[in-house]
């Protein structure tokens, strides 16, 4: 059985209200010291219902001291069906006061330019030692059936990204592009949690929690010196 930290819940619902419980606490904890609290979200449908709730009246969240960012993004215009953008933007940032977003501008015909920008932003908001990496408070990532996370899809390019922060990344059977924090900026964080649902993923979770020899990209998410834990609804926990 797996050491990593797994919490099973029956439903989407009380799995999200634990980890919007869990991003209150943790960014009213950094605003109590006098610091912003720096957060990159993913895109996906899994993590919609909890957006919504970090953008309604349930949670006390003090978004003038929260930086948000953005996990990786579609290269689609920024009102397409397919951007990440689109859907933060209904789920939370229409409904909520979240003055500190920072948007992946993958609408840029040229990636490498909106990739180096989006760094630019990254190193001005967390601002790391020459040589660091940024090290962001808190990550939130999803995985696909297919063991993918943000945008590092298995074969891809930024697979093997280790000097970059931020990259353009060309995935295959999507025959599109994406841009992408790559594992070297996620696993310097401080706290990751990946939510993850739907029996379509059960056998990629098995594998990357059970087996050592797995390739698949999610299992390449280990914070160097941050905490990872996996909420899972039990739909997609049923092997493990
Ligand atoms: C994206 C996401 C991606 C997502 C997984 C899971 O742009 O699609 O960032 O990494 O987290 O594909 O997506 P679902 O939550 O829709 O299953």
């Amino acid at each position: 059985m797996t050491s990593a930290d797994v919490r099973i819940f029956p439903n989407l619902e009380e799995l999200s209200r634990e980890v919007a419980r869990e991003f209150e606490s943790l960014a009213e904890r950094a605003t109590t010291a006098g610091r912003h609290f720096c957060a990159a979200l993913s895109g996906g449908s899994t993590p919609r219902p909890l957006y919504e709730m970090l953008g309604g009246a349930g949670f006390r969240i003090p978004w003038s001291s929260v930086e948000l960012f953005q996990v990786d993004e579609r290269c689609v215009p920024p009102g397409d069906p397919q951007s990440n953008f689109r859907m933060l933007r209904e789920a939370l940032l229409d409904r909520a006061p979240v003055p500190n977003f920072h948007r992946m501008r993958a609408e840029d015909r040229d990636l490498d330019r909106a990739a180096r920008d989006y760094a630019t932003e990254l190193e001005r908001a967390l601002g790391p030692q020459p040589g660091e990496r940024p090290r962001l408070d808190f990550v939130l990532l999803g995985m696909g059936p297919d063991g993918h996370t943000a945008s590092l899809f298995p074969g891809s390019p930024a697979l093997g990204e280790e000097l970059r922060w931020v990259c353009p990344n060309y995935v295959e059977k999507l025959k599109m592009y994406r841009l992408t924090l790559t594992f070297p900026v996620i696993n310097a964080a401080e706290r990751v949690v990946f939510l993850v649902a739907g029996s379509d993923k059960a056998e990629s979770l098995r594998e990357v929690l059970e087996d050592s020899e797995t390739q698949l990209p999610a299992a390449r998410v280990h914070p160097a010196s941050g905490r990872l834990t996996w909420y899972v609804e039990q739909s997609a926990a049923e092997l493990l």
